[in-house]
């Protein structure tokens, strides 16, 4: 079982329009209401992937409840910790030619004891899970060094943790020791300090981040693959994707194949690569079920390419 761990969920809310005119009344063609947030994409896809699924995270008011019952529609136990707050709607506006305009919302403030809340609902699940994945943005309320709690927690309770998150929350949990972290590229740079501009420079930043703290890291390139830095080495593991369709949750795709394939090793890079690959290939937030996957097509290797320029360098 994978445990996610969303500490700020939404209900992302998608309209398709004509066309995005400000100060206008813009009328819908279609709209649809999705679970979201990192951690519960995570859910989405171990689900979709046909493995046993707990997502953790606040939920409050009628948006909350909404969120728990759709996430049962796909197979996922929800585990909502009760909030005052109400939990944030985020708007996406889709124009035919495919541009997206996004409105995303604060999210409501957890207080202590609500923080507190969320901890408990992982220590209570935590014996079953094989792998705790925490995603995402912190809400209000809760200190960077949240994540680095919560991961000192776990491990005494004897989990394994992937940790996919940025800024001041990511560089406060290194010290935690996290099992696994999920950087992209300008994550990755942003936590260095320093641009990234090929894969040589993306191997040394994951070197510096496990010498502050993280036992692997897992860096997803875009379209230049990921790059896998763990205790028995380095390897590096890409996909050519002819048509790429929509990239939004790819990453987050990546990390459940990563987790349901065992969470170590080459075969585990090349499963991310494979579910990162397919989810681009796939509309919007969809994320790939097992016929979608073509692992022939992922080509992983030891003999990293230092040299190799990426085709979108960080920052
Ligand atoms: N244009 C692309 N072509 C081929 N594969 C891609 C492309 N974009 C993404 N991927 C695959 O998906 C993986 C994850 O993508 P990316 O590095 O963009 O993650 P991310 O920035 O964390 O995304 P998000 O957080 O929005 O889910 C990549 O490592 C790669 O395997
Ligand atoms: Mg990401």
């Amino acid at each position: 079982m994978i445990l996610t761990v969303t500490p700020n969920p939404s209900l992302d809310r998608t309209y398709e329009l004509p066309g995005v005119v400000r100060g206008a009344v813009l009328r819908a063609t279609a709209d649809r209401v999705d679970p979201g947030g990192k951690g519960v994409n995570v859910a989405r896809a171990v689900a979709a992937a046909g493995h046993r699924t707990v997502a953790v995270a606040p939920m409050g008011g009628p948006e909350g409840a909404l969120l728990a019952r759709l996430l049962g529609e796909l197979g996922i136990e929800a585990a909502g910790v009760p909030i005052t707050g109400s939990t944030r709607v985020n708007v996406t506006l889709v124009e035919p030619d495919g541009t997206l305009t996004k409105i995303n919302a604060a999210g409501p403030e957890l207080s202590a004891d609500e923080a507190e809340g969320v901890f408990d609902a992982v220590r209570s699940r935590s014996s079953t899970a094989d792998w705790i994945a925490c995603c995402g943005s912190l809400p209000r309320g809760l200190a960077p060094e949240w994540y680095a709690e919560l991961v000192a927690r776990s491990h005494r309770a004897g989990a394994r943790i992937a940790l996919d998150t940025s800024g001041d929350a990511l560089t406060a949990a290194l010290a935690g020791g996290p099992d696994v972290i999920k950087p992209n590229a300008l994550e990755l740079a942003e936590a260095v300090g320093r641009p990234l501009g090929t894969v040589g420079d993306v191997l040394k930043a994951a070197e510096e981040l496990r010498e502050r703290g993280a036992r692997s890291v897992l860096a997803s390139l875009g379209a230049d693959g990921q790059l896998l830095v763990e205790a028995s080495g380095a390897y590096f593991a890409t996909a050519r994707v002819d048509a790429v369709r929509s990239n939004v949750g790819a990453g987050d795709a990546s990390l459940a194949g990563f987790l349901t394939a065992g969470g170590r090793g080459p075969g585990a890079l090349a499963s991310a690569v494979a579910h990162g690959a397919a989810a681009v290939r796939l509309a919007g937030s969809l994320m790939p079920a097992p016929a979608d996957l073509d692992p022939t097509s992922v080509v992983t290797t030891s003999h990293v390419p230092l040299d190799r320029a990426l085709t979108e360098p960080a920052p």
